[in-house]
């Protein structure tokens, strides 16, 4: 891990949000905030990191789909990512989850949690949540049911037939439905409700874990112009409690979300920036938006 690399980083951040970042520059700062404990099981962010990816690499059959890949996400951002298709967005989700080993390079989450020695399973377990581009709720249960059953982990079938929810779960679930707009549809057969709003169960699913990041891949693909709108609204209100890192290829949606757009390419970052910014990048016109 480069400290140094974090900082800047997070000074970036700073400057992007138009915090004050003069306590940040000084030793008298940067001391306080490194000094700072920690309980055992949290994710460590002094460092203004929540993620840390460094000089990753992964190849298949000889093809580097992600390539000395470097790239840093602050506590409360929501990260928009772009890119052709094929520059790794994917792959780089199946890294920072453990489903895919890198052949080389450092993920960190926060600055003690070193990814690569965690297992798939267990990495969820430390509070990142991934959203695949497909809805995956269980189509012959009911709304409740799905969130219900997204407290259900790993306990067996014993445990979880005996499973009942306990009052700061029923609060939880009665928040999470508020915030993904079904609350009127709590009751009804997830296999009944409309493309957009299974996107959006299956997220209200992740946020019954209190995720700390979010992975969220293409999830506005399919739906319409309204449930888009209103999945910007979501993204905008999840932001600050948790990390997003957001891969989309709506650019009006992103333009709606976005702070910072990082655009990958060759599976390595090709520009980063506010999105009028990357917009205007000769290489990103060249490889991504066209002309
Ligand atoms: N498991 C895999 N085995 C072989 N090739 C893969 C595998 N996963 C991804 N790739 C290749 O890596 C490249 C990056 O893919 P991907 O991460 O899915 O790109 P994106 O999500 O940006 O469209 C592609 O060329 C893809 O074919
Ligand atoms: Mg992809």
């Amino acid at each position: 891990m480069t400290p140094d690399l974090m900082e800047e980083g997070a000074l970036r951040i700073a400057r992007h949000e138009g915090i004050d970042i003069e306590g940040m520059t000084e030793s008298g700062g940067r001391e306080a905030g490194f000094g700072r404990h920690v309980t055992e099981g949290e994710v460590d962010v002094t460092h203004g990191r929540i993620l840390y990816l460094e000089d990753v690499s992964v190849s298949f059959d000889g093809f580097k789909a992600i390539n000395k890949l470097s790239l840093d996400i602050a506590p409360g951002e929501l990260r928009c990512i772009i890119g052709p298709n094929g520059a790794g967005k994917t792959t780089m989700m199946d890294i920072i989850t453990g489903k895919t080993r890198p052949d080389s390079g450092t993920v960190f989450f926060g600055s003690t949690i070193d990814l690569l020695r965690h297992r798939e399973a267990d990495i969820a377990q430390l509070g990142i949540g991934r959203k695949f581009q497909k809805p995956t709720v269980f189509e012959q249960l009911t709304v409740f049911e799905n969130l219900e059953l997204a407290l259900k982990t790993n306990k067996g079938v014993k445990h979880s037939m005996l499973f009942k929810l306990d009052s700061e779960q029923s609060d939880r679930l009665a928040e999470v439905l508020e915030t993904i707009h079904l609350r009127d549809s709590v009751a009804r057969m997830a296999g009944n409700l409309s493309h957009g709003q299974k996107q959006w169960l299956e997220i209200g699913m992740l946020l019954m874990q209190d995720p700390k990041l979010l992975l969220l891949d293409e999830p506005v693909a399919g739906m319409t112009d309204e449930e888009t709108a209103r999945t910007a609204e979501l993204f905008l209100t999840l932001k600050g409690k948790h990390s997003l890192m957001v891969v989309e290829h709506d650019m009006s949606f992103i333009r709606t979300i976005s702070e910072i757009v990082t655009v990958l390419c060759d599976g390595s970052v090709l520009a980063q920036g506010t999105l009028d910014e990357v917009q205007s990048d000769e290489r990103v016109i060249e490889v991504y938006l066209g002309r």
